[in-house]
């Protein structure tokens, strides 16, 4: 995926819970788009927020996510999608995938890669 060069972070490192998940608008090549960072430590991975089933947000409420074990579920059908690979292993789009952005933390900055 084609990002683009940003001046300012995505957020900062603790504005993602640890073991948890917030979404944050980024400016990417083919425009803004809500992403998923899920936080594990010092790890953080994104997704976009476009969930392979219907096209819909994986949010209930905005920033808030379903979470469960090592699962993400979407809040619209309840696909479940494994957090660290981004592949659905129960629900509708089983087999599919979540899109993944690369990002960068710097200290305690989290940035578009
Ligand atoms: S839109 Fe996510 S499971 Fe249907």
């Amino acid at each position: 995926m084609d990002t683009i060069t940003t001046v300012s972070p995505l957020c900062r490192l603790l504005d993602i819970p640890d073991g948890g998940a917030t979404a944050v608008d980024a400016p990417l090549a083919d425009g803004g788009q809500s992403l998923i960072l899920l936080r594990d430590g010092d790890e953080v991975r994104a997704y976009l927020n476009v969930c392979p089933h219907a096209g819909r947000r994986l949010d209930y409420a905005p920033g808030k996510f379903l979470l469960k074990d090592d699962t993400l579920i979407c809040a619209v059908h309840g696909a479940s999608f494994q957090r660290q690979a981004g592949v659905c292993v129960a629900g509708p789009c089983r087999g599919d995938s979540l899109r993944a952005v690369p990002l960068r933390v710097e200290g305690d900055q989290v940035w578009l890669a």
